[in-house]
C-alpha cells in the first residue's frame, strides 16, 4: 500500500515541488493551500488537493490516513512580515498550533517542519550551527514561535517533530511576484526583459544557495529514514555566494552585456549565511546540484516560462532585487 504523507503550502514554492517528487517516487500526497501566495498552476495532477487554510477547524479531517505532514505552508515575504506582523503571528504560530492540534485528532506521528536560516540573523557565527539562533525579524521570530509551538504539542503529545532550517532555496516554481522577488529570479527575469537589475547595498551581502532537489531529496530521506527523525538540520550547500557573483553567473550564462544598477541598502537583512551541515551531512544526504548546473537549469527554465508567457517582468515594474 502507498504511504500517505500530507504538504502543507501545496501550491507554493518549495511545497509544489516536494509533491511533485513524492508523487514520482510513489508515495500519496495530500496537499493543503488556501492559494493565498501559492498557485493552482504550481499543483501537480494526481495530487489529492484540498484548498483550506491551516487555522481552519476542520483541518484533521483532511490529515486522516497521514503518516507525516511536512509543514511547509506559512507567510514568508519578510517585507509583508514587516508590515503585517499580527497576520504574520496568526499564520506562522497559530496557524502551527492549529496543525499540530489537527495531528493529534487525526492520529499524525510526525511532523517536519519547514525552518529558516533567518533565525540565525542576530548571530555571526559562520558557518552557522543548529545550536544557536537568534531571530530578529518579524518573520523569523514567526517561524521561531511555531518551532517552539512544535516542540511544546509534541513533547505533549509523544508526536516526532523534525526541523529542517532551509537556506536560500532556489529552483522552478520560485515566487518571483513578491514585492522583493528572491534574486536568482529577480536578475533572470530583468536580464532577458532586457533591463538593469536593481541590487540594493553594494552586491557583498552573501548567502548559502541549495537547489530546491536537494532539499526534496532530503524530505524524501526522513520518510524512508525514521532514525534520522526528530532533529534538528540545516539545510544549505555549505557554501556562500555573494549577490555580485550571482549576478555575474547569470549574466555569464545570458550574455546581455547589461550592468546592476545599485541602490540603498535595504534594512533587516543579514550580511551573511551559511550553513554547518556536519549533522546534516550524517544522514548520508548530500547535496548533488552545483550552482553552475543550478542556474543553468532556472535560467532555461524562466527563459521557457517567459516565452510561454506564465512569467511576465510587466507585471511587477518595480521588480527590483534583494536577498534573504
Ligand atoms: N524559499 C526559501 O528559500 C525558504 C528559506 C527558508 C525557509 N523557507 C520556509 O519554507 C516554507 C515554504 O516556503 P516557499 O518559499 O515555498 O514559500 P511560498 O510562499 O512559495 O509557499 C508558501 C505556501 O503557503 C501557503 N499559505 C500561506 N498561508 C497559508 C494558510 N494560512 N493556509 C494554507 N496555506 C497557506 C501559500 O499560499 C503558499 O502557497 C515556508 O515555511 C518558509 O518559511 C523557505
Amino acid at each position: 500500500m502507498k504511504l500517505r504523507v500530507a504538504v502543507t503550502g501545496a501550491a507554493g514554492f518549495i511545497g509544489s515541488n516536494l509533491c511533485s517528487d513524492l508523487m514520482a517516487q510513489g508515495f500519496e500526497v495530500v496537499g493543503i493551500d488556501d492559494l493565498s501566495a501559492g498557485t493552482l498552476e504550481n499543483v501537480q495532477p494526481g495530487i489529492d488537493f484540498r484548498k483550506i487554510d491551516i487555522r481552519d477547524e476542520r483541518l484533521a479531517h483532511h490529515l486522516t490516513g497521514c503518516e507525516t505532514v511536512f509543514h511547509l505552508a506559512a507567510k514568508n515575504c519578510l517585507l509583508d512580515c514587516a508590515r503585517n506582523p499580527v497576520e504574520t503571528a496568526l499564520i506562522n504560530v497559530a496557524g502551527t498550533a492549529n496543525v499540530l492540534g489537527a495531528m493529534v485528532e487525526a492520529g499524525v506521528h510526525h511532523i517536519v517542519y519547514s525552518d529558516t536560516s533567518a533565525e540565525y540573523e542576530g548571530i555571526t557565527i559562520f558557518p552557522s550551527p543548529v545550536n544557536a539562533v537568534r531571530p530578529l525579524s518579524v518573520y523569523a521570530c514567526s517561524k521561531r514561535g511555531g518551532a517552539l509551538v512544535c516542540e511544546s504539542v509534541a513533547s505533549l503529545h509523544r508526536l516526532t517533530a523534525t526541523f529542517v532550517r532551509y537556506f536560500n532555496v532556489y529552483g522552478p516554481a520560485q515566487d518571483w511576484r513578491r514585492v522583493v522577488p528572491p534574486v536568482m529570479s529577480a536578475f533572470t527575469i530583468q536580464l532577458l526583459s532586457g533591463k538593469r537589475p536593481t541590487i540594493y547595498g553594494d552586491g557583498s551581502k552573501s548567502r548559502d544557495f541549495i537547489h530546491v532537489d536537494d532539499v526534496n531529496s532530503f524530505h524524501r530521506m526522513l520518510l524512508t529514514e525514521p532514525a534520522f527523525r526528530g532533529k534538528t538540520y540545516n539545510l544549505g550547500s555549505g557554501k556562500a555566494h555573494t549577490v555580485l557573483d550571482i549576478f555575474e553567473r547569470i549574466e555569464e550564462l545570458l550574455r546581455t552585456g547589461l550592468s546592476p544598477l545599485f541602490k540603498d541598502d535595504l534594512p533587516g537583512e543579514a550580511q551573511k549565511t551559511l550553513a554547518d551541515t556536519s549533522e546534516t551531512l550524517h544522514t548520508g544526504w548530500t547535496p548533488h546540484v552545483s550552482l553552475e548546473e543550478g542556474l543553468k537549469r532556472f535560467v532555461d527554465y524562466t527563459r521557457r516560462r517567459m516565452n510561454e508567457g506564465a512569467i511576465t517582468a510587466s507585471e511587477r515594474p518595480d521588480l527590483s532585487t534583494s536577498i534573504f
